[in-house]
């Protein structure tokens, strides 16, 4: 089958070939006929080396299709069930799904880096967190796969498999935001937009959208920001806005340094800085002891939205339905596996919510 192959991390270009066969599925396991797959900043990331992977690799984590064949044991879905993906599955088991955070299993993730479920000609290769959507089929763990109701268009449930859950997530699950609440959102990407949707389905009477690129900024008042700025002109808002004090909450969209100081300066004394952008491990951000006392903010990890796949691709399915999450707005285009490379160049640039690659 055809897939798009990074074989080195800083590989300007992925290998779009058609030699790509999967291994399995091995017991526990579901193979996937690909239908749709989003492309976020996590792919771009793991192409230049900010988030690790196992190579060579397929990239591609945001994804939906319709399930081919089970593996050995295998009961929460059958072939021919349409499913989401998810490249973080709770294994159902560990300390951390038994506690009620099944977004901080580890299960599925150790082996997501240890068992390659490809094969380039002979040669064993990984899946990008488990999963490798740039592939018209993956193999993925069977917590993984959550079965869907087949009206729901496959580029709909691609976005909730990661972008949607991450950010409206990081909103109703971590943040919990309540009706009033001021919000400011720094990044207003895939994720972002996200953000923004959450804070405006959660009552949220003041939504900033702070974006570098100021083609973000209509599209941010467009998914139900109130007002869209410059981070540079962040400070004179918030100023006129909550009267100096700073936002309730503001979430870090980006995943980097700087951008994880300016969610700590937007917040006001006792609010939530929530970090929902995936940085790097070789980058630093400087906090003072003083600051983190005296200033009397908190902040918390949203890590795939604190999701429960299992009781969240549902909750947000049913948003979608209700006409309160507008998902077909957030695909600005829609194209094929060939156009891969362009596309992830489109990101980087920042020009683009969400590309939606569709499969036949
Ligand atoms: N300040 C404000 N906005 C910025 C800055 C900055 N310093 N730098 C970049 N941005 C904006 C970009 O202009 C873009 O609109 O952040 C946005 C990032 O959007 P995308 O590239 O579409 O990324 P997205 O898929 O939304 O992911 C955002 O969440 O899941 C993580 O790995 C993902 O860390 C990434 C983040
Ligand atoms: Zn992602
Ligand atoms: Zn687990």
């Amino acid at each position: 089958m055809r897939a798009a192959v990074l074989h080195a991390i800083d590989d300007k270009k992925l290998d779009i070939r058609d030699d790509v066969q999967t291994v399995g599925p091995d017991p526990g396991e579901v193979l996937i006929k690909l239908r749709a797959a989003g492309v976020c900043h996590s792919d771009l990331s793991a192409r230049n080396g900010g988030l690790p992977q196992t190579m060579p690799t397929i990239l591609g984590h945001e994804a939906a299709g319709e399930v081919l064949a089970v593996g050995d044991g295998v009961t929460n879905v059958a072939p021919g069930d349409h499913v989401i993906a998810s490249w973080l599955p709770p294994c159902g088991t560990c300390p951390s799904c038994r506690r009620g955070q099944p977004h901080l299993c580890f299960t599925h993730v150790l082996t997501a880096y240890t068992k390659p479920r490809f094969l380039i000609g002979d040669t064993p290769a990984f899946g990008m967190a488990g999963c490798g959507a740039f592939a018209e089929q993956m193999v993925i763990p069977s917590d993984g796969a959550v079965k869907i109701a087949e009206d729901v268009p496959f580029e709909i449930a691609a976005l909730i498999g990661c972008g949607v859950m991450t950010g409206v997530g990081s909103v109703i699950n971590t943040a919990k935001v309540e009706p009033g609440a001021t919000v400011a959102v720094i990044g207003c990407g895939g994720v972002g937009i996200s953000v923004i949707q959450g804070a405006r389905l959660s009552g949220a009477a003041v939504i900033v959208g702070v974006d570098t690129n100021e083609t973000k900024h209509e599209l941010a008042l467009r998914f139900g920001a109130t007002h869209a700025v410059h981070p540079d002109n962040l400070a004179e808002l918030s100023g006129l806005l909550t009267a100096g004090e700073g936002f309730d909450y503001a979430f870090e969209v980006v995943g980097l340094p700087q951008t994880i100081r300016s969610a700590w300066g937007a917040a006001r004394r006792g609010g939530l800085v929530v970090i929902v952008g995936a940085g790097r491990a070789d980058h630093k951000v400087e906090f003072t002891p003083f600051e983190l006392l005296f200033d009397g903010k908190n902040m918390a990890s949203s890590l795939y939205g604190n999701a429960d796949v299992r009781r969240d691709y549902h909750r947000l399915l049913a948003l979608w339905r209700a006409g309160r999450l507008d998902l077909e707005g957030m695909i600005t285009q829609r194209i094929t596996l060939d156009d891969i490379e362009g596309a992830l160049e489109a990101l980087g640039q920042g020009e683009v919510i969400r590309q939606v690659i569709s499969y036949e």
